[in-house]
């Protein structure tokens, strides 16, 4: 549909709007996000906090599938601001995904940017979040996109739905304890409590407020969209005397199954459905840490009520059974039950034959920092390269060919091969550094191994990919054999998403085709370690034709 962002927008928007009851045309959906500072109390602390429109978490974004969403984000606080709309592919339209230096330069105090895109192919729950910083911890909130008219889920349609976005919630500001770690090289602090939809619950202090209650009714069925926004946790979610049935996960439907509990790692979705089929009363709904390497130990717990209607608020509620923080043998057969629904409607369009295989390893490290407390800080790499942030966005200096912001010798593999997961290497940890990125022709099919290493420690790292859902094809435990762990991979119904856990010293293979043109970041979705460095991105070129290639820059497109 052809149409002009000009004079007669307001007239199409309206035109669209009418005829929407009737037409399976797509909408446009506006939103106006205020970038506004507020004063928010939880554990008996109050502080400001950046929030969009006063909201924590922030207002939900509503779309159908085929819908064109433009969000004019307003930045009234004082830090620079960019909003990243998780797991939308922003097709040929990087320019409006929003990872700062990366797509975009940051929207600065007192500027707007109109985030404007369409929803192509995506139908389930997402999230947006601001990717500047570590201002996500309070500037997150919820992507519904609803299937076009007339087309019904592939599963039981639910009587009602609600949101559950699990968080972290620092006392103090959490540029600080960001900033503060940074200095010193070290770790920064711990999150001092997990919410659900912004609340931490009753084991904390001043929870009486602070406690977020979901009512239902018996018999109903619920769809509930769980996302988790935390910065640096890894989740269990389970309701106390209920299973869960799992029926899409990142936007995509997925074969059904039914749990106690579900891991959900940062920058992931999970759809459920919940059945209020047990005696009425209370129930807790529970989310603490899965942290089974050996660094820290956070079980902190946050606590919802699943509350049935008409049970006397004063019952006490059920403990949920949550698996133990250090539950590896969950988080493995949990991955391993999750496939795509694969379905004549929703096919599994997993890449058979590949044109390049990539090897990454992941590491963590302790570089020279004269200023630091110790000499050294903490880091993190890629192939044992720590991503060095460009000073203007990627994106443009693709577009517009500028010169020395960026190299493209990222290299496919390690350049030395070493037992990747054996004994804590004592040898030098030193990282090389560099705004380092690898290209993809048009339409390349791709294979990465993501492989996690022994240096420093081990540990389970959530990877997410901008612009494209991939195919996680396999996972493992120990060192990625190329001879004999293809021939394992699922190849015909393997989970599709955006973002997949890359087992505490172990590997992930997973598999694309690079048809979406532009600069996409790949990074760990642990906040820590993106600061640390364990980031890269892809240049995908274009391929032939027009509708191969990159769209030109939005007029607004906020300056450097
Ligand atoms: C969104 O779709 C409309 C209608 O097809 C098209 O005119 C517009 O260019 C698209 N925008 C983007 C960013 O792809
Ligand atoms: C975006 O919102 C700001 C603040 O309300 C307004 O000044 C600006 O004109 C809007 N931009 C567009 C393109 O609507
Ligand atoms: C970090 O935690 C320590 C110990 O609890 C505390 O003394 C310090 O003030 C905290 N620092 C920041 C920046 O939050
Ligand atoms: C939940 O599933 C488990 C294992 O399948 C089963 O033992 C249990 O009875 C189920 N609980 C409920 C409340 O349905
Ligand atoms: C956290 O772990 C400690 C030690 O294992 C235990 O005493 C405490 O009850 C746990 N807290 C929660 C909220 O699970
Ligand atoms: C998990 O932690 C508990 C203590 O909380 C410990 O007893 C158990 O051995 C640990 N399990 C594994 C597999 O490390
Ligand atoms: C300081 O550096 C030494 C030597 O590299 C190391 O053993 C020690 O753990 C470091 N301490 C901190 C707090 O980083
Ligand atoms: C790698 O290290 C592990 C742990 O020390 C050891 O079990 C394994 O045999 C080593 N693998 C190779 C190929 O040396
Ligand atoms: C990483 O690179 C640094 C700097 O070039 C080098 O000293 C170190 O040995 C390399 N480490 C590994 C594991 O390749
Ligand atoms: C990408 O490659 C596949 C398989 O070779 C081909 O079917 C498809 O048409 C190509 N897509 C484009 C947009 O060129
Ligand atoms: C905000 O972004 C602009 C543009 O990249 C940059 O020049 C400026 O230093 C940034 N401000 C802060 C406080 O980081």
């Amino acid at each position: 549909m052809a149409f002009t962002f000009s004079g007669h927008f307001l007239i199409f928007s309206i035109i669209t709007l009418a005829f929407i009851s009737f037409q399976t045309e797509a909408a446009i959906k506006k939103y106006q996000f205020n970038v506004v500072v507020k004063h928010v109390s939880r554990l008996c602390h109050a502080k400001p906090i950046v929030t969009i429109n006063g909201k924590f978490p922030g207002p939900t974004i509503y779309a159908r599938e085929g819908d064109r969403v433009i969000i004019n984000v307003t930045n009234y606080a004082q830090y620079n601001m960019s909003i990243h709309w998780h797991g939308i592919k922003q097709l040929r339209n990087g320019w409006a995904d929003g990872p700062a230096y990366i797509t975009q330069c940051p929207i600065k105090s007192g500027s707007s940017y109109n985030y404007d895109f369409n929803i192509t192919g995506q139908r389930g729950t997402l999230w947006w979040h601001a990717h500047i910083l570590w201002l996500r911890a309070t500037v997150h909130g919820a992507i519904v996109i609803m299937p076009k008219h007339g087309v019904p889920y592939p599963f039981p349609q639910p009587d009602q739905e609600a949101k559950l976005i699990l968080g972290e919630w620092w006392n103090e500001d959490v540029e600080v304890v960001e900033t503060t770690g940074s200095k010193l090289g070290l770790p920064p602090n711990i999150s001092d409590a997990h919410t659900i939809n912004g609340k931490p619950g009753p084991l904390f202090p001043c929870s009486d407020k602070h406690t977020y209650a979901l009512e239902v009714e018996h018999g109903k069925t619920y769809l509930l969209r769980i996302i988790n926004a935390a910065l640096n946790d890894e989740l269990f979610f389970a309701i106390a005397g209920h299973n869960i049935t799992v029926v899409e996960i990142d936007a995509v439907y997925c074969k059904p199954f039914t749990t106690d509990a579900i891991l959900i790692t940062p920058g992931q979705t999970t759809n459920v459905l919940l059945h209020a089929n047990q005696a009425p009363g209370r129930y807790f709904m529970g989310a603490r840490p899965f942290m089974d390497a050996p660094i820290i130990v956070d079980n902190k717990t946050a606590i919802a009520i699943l509350q049935y209607k008409g049970v006397p608020t004063t019952v006490l509620p059920l403990l949920p059974n949550l698996p133990k923080p250090n539950d590896t043998t969950f988080a493995l057969n949990y991955a391993q039950k999750l496939k795509s629904l694969n379905a004549p409607q929703y096919p599994a369009k997993v890449p058979l034959t590949i044109d390049r295989h990539l090897f990454y390893t992941i590491g963590l490290g302790i570089n020279p920092c004269a200023t630091c407390l110790n000499g050294t800080k903490l880091i993190a790499s890629l192939n044992n390269i720590t991503f060095v942030m460009p000073k203007i966005g990627l994106l443009q200096a693709h577009y517009f060919n500028i010169k020395n912001v960026f190299r493209l010798d990222f290299p496919d593999k390690p350049k030395t091969t070493f037992n990747f997961t054996g004994a804590p290497l004592t040898a030098n940890l030193g990282t090389s550094q560099g705004t380092r990125l690898s290209k993809l022709a048009f339409n390349t099919t791709v294979e990465l191994v993501l492989q996690d290493t022994s240096l420093l420690s081990v540990e389970s790292h959530p990877f997410h990919l901008h612009g494209y859902n991939f195919f996680v094809v396999g996972q493992g435990i120990g060192n990625f054999d190329a001879n004999t762990d293809p021939a394992k991979f699922n190849l015909f119904d393997p989970p599709e998403r955006n973002t997949v856990g890359v087992p505490t010293g172990g590997w992930t293979a997973i598999r694309f085709r690079a048809d979406n043109p532009g600069v996409w970041f790949m990074h760990c979705h642990l906040e820590v370690h993106t600061t640390w460095g364990l980031k890269m991105a892809f240049v995908v070129e274009n391929g032939d034709g027009p509708e191969q290639s990159m769209l030109p820059p939005p007029k607004d497109l906020p300056p450097c």
